[in-house]
């Protein structure tokens, strides 16, 4: 046999790998994230080969010794990369005989790596979805207690992003408390549906040995085993869930993240982000630079991507398992690393940013903001329909604009010269505060309302919290 020929499947090979083969194959350069993963679905599978007698009780022993030695050392030193080994599984039970000698070959009885990296990448992304919903939880945290603090904050409500009625503050911050409400239902689906253990499928059909699948599944902490070999060593639906909920998270965060870049632009001024989050320019000593955030907007793009290229990877693979698969972690190991630091960079952000009320208020003050109540005043008051109404207050508008100030500063004389039917108490509904207050629809943006759904956000974090540590 010649040194060259693959210790693992070598068997029927004249010749060693080409060095491209070898090259190509290889995804330990990668897949050596998956050694705890690795070794801990190893340990739990001779675990149930020595108790259901498929190996003897002294061979499952020494196995498991052999394992936990391996962590310690990949603990200390990390995972040596040879690509002759190809990947995470053949670098361990390598190491394993070199430990133990051949009885580490009884450890791949009754299994197959189509199995082994099923279980292995479903643990990893079960702790992926885990520090995604710690993560959110913190970002939607500091979102809540910053609503509370500005649940009075006026500032100007834009569609189009033009001027378009007075909000809160905190019922702008509420908003995203929402979108990442959403997110956080979408991970812990996603991780319902990951709870199931694939080992035990072997390499497609299942094994003629009489294997336990509870109790590996229950060791790993699953809740079941999958129902069908075929699907089990073939599906990366539980990365799929991961990337599709981390890319609608990641779209959030890019939209908020997009905000606080435009509020802490000049002509707005409406905030001033952190100095630990912020950077100075290395030619205009004036800037500071919302560079964390322009890079949670710009991961975006690369967690999106990333759900995009797994997508593509599986669409008409045939069953069961195709090589094609081994790219399903690159992208799943990038975009949880792009996802888990936007998420502490967001945090950070919204806790720590300063909010300019005074700015934001004589902004809400410029743009007409209150036109929409002049035209509801009418007709709640004068009982004029809508669309009259609504011509009556564009008269307003204009003139205001004309004479440049705001329509609560048009004096009684110039409203009543567009509409005899305004008479003083149209002045109670012109300014900023009465408007926002006047929005107190469920859902609305009045303090009072604002107020209501921090306190409930706030329980519902504590629920959460609470459930998280049981
Ligand atoms: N490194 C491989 C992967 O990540 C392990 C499975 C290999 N299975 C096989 N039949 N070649 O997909």
């Amino acid at each position: 046999m010649s040194d060259s020929r693959n210790s693992m499947w070598g068997g029927r090979f004249a010749e060693g790998p080409s060095a491209i083969m070898r090259e190509i194959n290889a995804s330990i350069p990668f897949d050596k994230a998956l050694w705890r993963e690795d070794i801990a679905a190893s340990k739990a599978h001779v675990a149930m080969l020595g108790a259901q007698g498929i190996v003897s009780p002294d061979d499952a022993h020494a196995i498991a010794q052999g394992l936990d030695q391996i962590a310690e050392e990949y603990e200390a030193g990390g995972v040596p990369e040879n690509w002759d080994l190809e990947d995470i599984h053949m670098t361990v039970e390598a190491r394993l005989t070199e430990l133990i000698g051949p009885v580490a070959g009884r450890l791949h009885t009754a299994r197959s790596r189509n199995d082994q990296v099923a279980t292995d990448f479903r643990l990893w992304v079960r702790g992926a979805n885990a520090r995604a919903l710690a993560g959110i939880a913190a970002l939607r945290g500091a979102l809540v207690e910053r609503a509370g603090e500005h649940a009075d904050t006026i500032m100007p409500g834009f569609t189009h992003l033009q001027t378009a009625q007075p909000v809160t503050l905190g019922h702008h911050l509420m908003a995203y408390y929402e979108m990442l409400n959403r997110d956080s239902a979408r991970i812990s689906a996603a991780q319902d549906r990951l709870d199931e253990c694939p080992l035990g499928s072997a390499a497609l059909a299942g094994t003629g040995f009489p294997i336990d699948r509870d109790a590996t599944a229950q060791a790993l902490g699953f809740g079941a085993p999958t129902r069908n070999s075929l699907d089990a060593v073939s599906d990366r639906d539980f990365a799929l869930d991961y990337l599709m909920a981390a890319s609608q998270c990641a779209l959030h965060l890019s939209r908020l993240a997009e905000e606080l870049i435009l509020w802490a632009s000049q002509p707005f001024g409406f905030a001033s982000l952190p100095d630990s989050l912020s950077t100075g320019s290395s030619i205009m000593p004036q800037k500071r630079n919302p560079d964390a955030a322009e890079l949670v907007r710009g991961h975006a793009g690369r967690i999106i991507g990333a759900a995009t290229a797994l997508m593509i990877t599986m669409k008409g693979l045939p069953l069961a398992y195709s090589k094609d698969m081994q790219d399903d972690k690159p992208p799943v190991f990038e975009a949880a690393g792009l996802l888990d630091l936007s998420l502490a960079a967001m945090t950070g952000m919204i806790a720590e940013t300063t909010f300019k009320a005074e700015r934001m208020r004589a902004a809400a003050q410029a743009g007409h903001a209150t036109a929409t109540d002049l035209a509801d005043w009418l007709v709640r008051a004068a009982d004029i329909p809508f669309r009259e109404a609504h011509h009556i207050t564009g008269e307003a508008v204009r003139l205001a604009d004309a004479k440049l100030c705001s329509l609560e500063e048009l004096s009684l004389t110039d409203l009543q010269a567009i509409d005899p039917r305004i008479d003083e108490r149209v002045f109670g509904a012109l300014s900023i505060d009465a408007s926002v207050a006047s929005r107190a629809s469920y859902g609305g943006t009045a303090p009072d309302q604002v107020r209501q759904r921090v306190a409930e956000a706030r329980e519902q974090l504590a629920r959460a919290a609470g459930s998280m540590e049981e």
